[in-house]
């Protein structure tokens, strides 16, 4: 048997990484409560790849980038899109994933493109870049526009016929309406969004922590492990 150590050797420090979990298939909730998504496999390979342990707590994306902010979470893996309003207060890695808003409506809406939704009712996860662009479009002081705490609620709104449309990033859209086909929903593209880029956030000057994952995050895309994860969630 190894001899017992002097001294135990300094806990390891533990990455406390936060993630609104309802955010199929970047993030989500199984039957045992784990959370999982792309996003989840993403940051345990970089994570494993740097060496560092990680931990992964469910936080509502309204309070997520205070808790970045106040150190109760080291990072943000949460399909957060890298904007320039963004960079001022927190900081970013390198981009893991290209996105896009997308439509979500009714199979018979006559709905065909973005600027349709002008006089239309529209929901939206609060504070998300979906948000901003159907604030964008209809005027901040709308009444028509109708946000959410979550993206899964606004969709729900628009199974129950409380808003007309669904704006929000493509691939929670896509994964929505191909699992819910109950719901009888249909996807409107438009090229007038944005492209948008995820990257993993930071609080402000943790550079360290950034350099670790920047480093990380390109040795799992030249490995080919990024490009596993991304063929099991997205063919
Ligand atoms: N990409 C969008 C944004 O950054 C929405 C992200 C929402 N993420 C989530 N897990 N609810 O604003």
């Amino acid at each position: 048997a190894p001899a017992p150590v002097a001294s135990a050797p300094a806990a390891a420090k533990v990455m406390v990484v936060g993630t609104d979990a309802a955010y199929a298939p970047f993030e989500s909730q199984n039957e045992k409560g784990e959370i999982v998504g792309f996003d989840i496999d993403v940051a345990k390979a970089v994570a494993a790849k740097a060496g560092i342990e990680v931990k992964f707590v469910n936080t509502p994306w309204e309070g997520i980038f205070n808790a970045l902010g106040q150190g109760d979470r080291d990072m943000i893996a949460s399909a957060v899109t890298i904007t320039e309003e963004r960079k001022q207060s927190m900081d970013f890695s390198d981009p893991y994933f290209d996105a896009q808003q997308l439509i979500a409506v009714k199979e018979g809406s006559k709905v065909a493109k973005f600027a349709d939704l002008k006089k239309l009712k529209v929901g939206v996860q609060t504070g998300t870049t979906g948000d901003e662009a159907v604030t964008k479009l209809l005027g901040k002081t709308s009444t028509n526009i109708k946000r959410f705490e979550s993206t899964p609620l606004a969709l729900k709104e628009l199974e129950s016929g409380g808003v007309d449309a669904v704006v929000a990033d493509n691939g929670v859209v896509i994964h929505h309406v191909a699992n819910n086909p109950g719901s009888k929903f249909k996807t409107v593209s438009d090229k007038e969004f944005a492209p948008e880029q995820y990257g993993f956030a930071f609080k402000k000057g943790n550079v360290e922590l950034q350099s670790k994952v920047n480093k990380a995050l390109a040795e799992i895309k030249a490995d080919g492990t990024y490009d596993k994860i991304y063929a099991q969630y997205f063919g």
